[in-house]
């Protein structure tokens, strides 16, 4: 029989999936650690059951006793778990910010949730860190992990995460990446990497409003970095025991915006879906691999938690239109292109029995890189210029033959509500324009050079 006596023996050695879509144009191998595959989906399974059974170890935690803890909401799914297995309460303060979701998943595994202000310094009676440790004073046989400062965070890495890496990637990894909170996913794993082959390169993700980047770069703590932001776990105003700024060989600090858009890509065109802070990891790296990558090099994101979290922000359009993610200047949708380019908007096409001949013609007379074929009133496939002047340049005879025998694919169909993002995670290099039929039923194309002057304004 195969089975795990319990849930938290299921944590860890979570698998590593290429990126194959969004590292578009970069060189070397883009791995992401997908976290999510631990029972509680986030890396924070990890550090928990570390902490619960260190403290078990050292005596702090007895049979009855009373697990508190300020979280973010993914150490407290990893905790509850662990009370649960091993039969303690759990009680977690959470900043206001968090999202009703993470809240609400917390107590459905049984652990009580007090919500504090988000807008309060650390020291501040209200906030998480404070009324977490009051609590911890006030309550008999209770145990405060303190994620930030406890050290069995960074250890569970050291000896969980960093191996696993070291280990599917037969030492091959030369970049590591990972979002920045406690610090302890980045530099527990970071330390056993470093171990191994010390020119590993480490590469930290901040956000703006967090203090960590100023930090590494000038020894300065910098009050007027603090300031509040959206992104969820990660990013301080603290400096936790945890992180290791020599361990840390770069930070690069990604906005709101940015993660959110990113981790909507990771959802739709990796197949992963994602929490918002892997958004994050995802656009920094690929920002530092577009330069620094070479074709042999291994990097390996840690995407911490999952897309359910955050449905009703990052995944919900109006959330997202709400704050100015999704709109681009005016054009936000296919709709609004179609109508900035209304006048000059007539679809042309070319029939399927044209000559390629005619049809090389037609798109230099026209000024255009791309046409719809047609057969009668339907449409049937594509014309590209640079396609076609490789197929000429390898069989010149071909300019006297039908459009029918070189045309491509047709265009996709998309919506006319299609936003930006999504109009632009479409068009690539097979697919170079996109097909939009409106209210009277005409079909409008929009093309890359519509998207990009959309977004240039
Ligand atoms: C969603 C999310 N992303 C990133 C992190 C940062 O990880 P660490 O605390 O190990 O630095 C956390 C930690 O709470 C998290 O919950």
């Amino acid at each position: 029989m195969q089975y795990y006596n319990s849930i938290i023996e299921t944590i860890g050695n979570t698998p590593l999936v290429k990126l194959n879509k969004v590292t578009k144009g970069i060189k070397g191998t883009v791995l992401a650690k997908v976290e999510y595959f631990n029972p509680g989906n986030s890396v924070k399974d990890r550090i928990a059951i570390k902490m619960v059974e260190d403290a078990e170890k050292a005596g702090i935690l007895k049979p009855g006793g009373t697990i508190i803890e300020g979280t973010s909401g993914n150490t407290g799914m990893g905790l509850a778990l662990a009370a649960v297995a091993k039969g303690y309460k759990c009680i977690f303060t959470m900043a206001d910010k968090q999202s009703k979701e993470k809240m609400d998943i917390l107590r459905a595994v049984g652990a009580e949730i007090v919500v504090c202000p988000t807008n309060v310094v650390p020291e501040d009676p209200r906030s998480y860190y404070s009324v977490a440790r009051k609590l911890n004073q006030d309550i008999p046989n209770s145990f405060y992990p303190n994620q930030y400062d406890n050290l069995s965070n960074t250890a569970a890495h050291y000896e969980t995460t960093g191996p696993e890496i070291w280990g599917q990637t037969e030492g091959e990894i030369t970049h590591y990446v990972s979002t920045v909170g406690t610090g302890g996913t980045m530099c527990g794993t970071a330390k056993y990497l470093k171990e191994r082959k010390p020119d590993v390169f480490t590469l930290g993700i901040d956000t703006y409003g967090s203090v960590f980047k100023k930090y590494k770069e000038t020894g300065i703590f910098d009050q007027n970095e603090i300031y509040p932001y959206l992104t969820e776990g990660f990013g301080e105003d603290i400096l936790p025991k945890n992180v290791d700024f020599d361990l840390i060989d770069q930070i690069i600090k990604v906005t709101d915006k940015d993660a959110a858009i990113m981790a909507r890509r990771l959802s739709r065109e990796e197949g992963l879906f994602v929490g918002w802070s892997c958004g994050s990891a995802v656009y920094g790296a690929l920002e530092y691999a577009r330069e620094h990558l070479k074709e042999d090099d291994v990097m390996v994101i840690i995407l911490p938690d999952h897309g359910t979290r955050y449905l009703a922000k990052i995944y919900n359009d109006a959330w997202m239109k709400d704050h100015g993610f999704l709109e681009s200047r005016d054009f936000a949708t296919a709709r609004d292109i179609i109508q900035t380019k209304n006048g000059s908007d007539r679809l042309l096409t070319i029939d399927k029995d044209i000559k390629v001949g005619d049809a090389v013609r037609m798109l230099t007379k026209e000024g255009i890189s791309q046409i719809p074929v047609t057969d009668g009133e339907n449409i049937v496939g594509s014309l590209i210029d640079s396609k076609l002047l490789s197929q000429l340049i390898e069989n010149p005879d071909i300019k006297e033959h039908p459009v029918s025998e070189v045309m491509g694919q047709a265009f996709k169909f998309v919506a006319l509500d299609s936003t930006l993002d999504v109009l632009s995670s479409l068009i690539d290099k097979e697919n170079k324009a996109l097909l939009i039929r409106d209210e009277h039923n005409r079909v409008h194309i929009i093309t890359q050079a519509d998207l990009l002057m959309a977004m240039t304004g």
